[in-house]
């Protein structure tokens, strides 16, 4: 059995028990061992949460951090610190750590990665950028070949949410962000979302990694959709565009990088102009494979879960080198008559 920690229970926090609880027995399949959530972080005892959390809260980060039958500790608390803290010494003490916080490892990931390898750790993220849409593994592994030459991308889908319900529905600016906000998309500081800092983080991880570089999100140029009212919406749509908060990188000459967030008008048949609500998407051109694209909710508490939950069986594997486990279902085919493809 594989024991796991949580700092935190809120949006995500919450989908990831859940998940864990829902699909144990899928879960337990591939793997070949139970995951068992031991301990979780919060701040408030008081407050009503999922009943798969009973009896495993606590207000003490040192009950997950220094237990020695944890083996992975997952950050989902938001926020520079404490977070930043809590994974410096889950990683010295030799646990892997799964996060889903931009905000972290946008600004002090090398540092954390430096610190995994001398602990002989990993340490995870898939759920920083894009929510539920696997990016992280496809850009580090699946385009590994690549010299990537752009990366564009809706990549925060609170202010994606915001513009699409203006556009569509005509509602206010305030309105669609509180939505936004009780639907769970929303940072606990919304202006992260609106200013474009929370894209700029995403946009700094993916292209640290595309250009094999170091890019922190101070080097990003920003700026946010607080300004765009509801008339632009309209006049942009009556011209025929869509307006969308862009996120761009591309490489410029050999040793230059354009890195850039900014509410952007996009041609109604430009790919990024059909991505609506919480849906993120992300471009990628590699001189190999071309242009792929990647697409899916960039937010909320299942599609962010089914992220963390991915990492947290990636890191229970590790060490074991367990690629598949070898119990199946037996399910039965169905027929559907006669088929061609042989
Ligand atoms: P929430 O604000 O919903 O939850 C935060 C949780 O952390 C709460 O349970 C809170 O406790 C706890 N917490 C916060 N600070 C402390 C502290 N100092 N000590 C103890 N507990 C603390 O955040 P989300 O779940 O929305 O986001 C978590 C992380 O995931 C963030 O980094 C966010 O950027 C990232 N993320 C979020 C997505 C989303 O769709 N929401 C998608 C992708 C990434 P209490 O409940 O007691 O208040
Ligand atoms: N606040 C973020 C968003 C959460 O709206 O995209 C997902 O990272």
């Amino acid at each position: 059995m594989i024991n796991i920690g949580i700092l935190g229970l809120g949006t995500v926090g919450t989908g990831v028990v859940e998940l864990l609880e829902n699909n144990r027995k899928v879960i337990k399949q591939r793997l070949g061992e139970e995951v068992n959530v031991k301990k979780i972080l919060v701040r408030d005892l008081s407050k009503k949460r999922t009943p798969y959390a009973d009896g495993k809260l606590t207000v003490q980060a040192d009950d997950i951090l220094d237990d020695e039958q944890i083996n992975i500790v997952v950050e989902v608390l938001g926020g520079e610190e404490p977070a930043l803290s809590y994974i410096k010494k889950a990683l010295q003490n030799k646990k892997h750590v799964v996060t889903a916080n931009k905000e972290v490892i946008s600004k002090h990931g090398k540092e954390l990665f430096e610190l995994a390898e001398k602990s002989g750790v990993g340490l995870y993220f898939e759920a920083s950028v894009g929510g539920g849409i696997p990016i992280i593994r496809p850009m580090k592994h699946c385009l590994a070949a690549n010299r990537i030459l752009r990366i564009s991308g809706i990549l925060n889908g609170t202010t994606n949410y915001i513009l699409t319900q203006m556009q569509e529905k005509r509602r206010n600016f305030e309105d669609a962000l509180r939505e936004a906000q009780r639907l769970g998309y929303a940072e606990s500081d919304p202006s992260d979302d609106i200013k474009g800092f929370d894209a700029a983080r995403k946009l700094a991880i993916l292209s640290s990694i595309a250009f094999n570089t170091r890019i922190t999100p101070d080097k990003v140029y920003v700026e946010g959709i607080e300004n765009i009212e509801l008339e632009d919406i309209k006049y942009a749509g009556e011209l025929g565009y869509t307006v969308k908060l862009v996120a761009s990188a591309r490489k410029v000459g050999k040793s230059e990088v354009e890195v850039l967030v900014a509410p952007t008008m996009l041609s109604k048949n430009h790919p990024l102009s059909a991505v609506r609500d919480v849906y993120n998407a992300i471009l990628v051109e590699g001189d190999a494979v071309g242009e792929v694209m990647f697409f899916g909710q960039g937010a909320g508490k299942m599609p962010t879960a089914s992220a963390v939950v991915a990492d947290i069986m990636d890191a229970a594997r590790e060490g074991k080198r367990r690629i598949y486990c070898t119990c199946y279902d037996e399910l039965k085919v169905i027929d559907v008559g006669s088929s061609t493809s042989r």
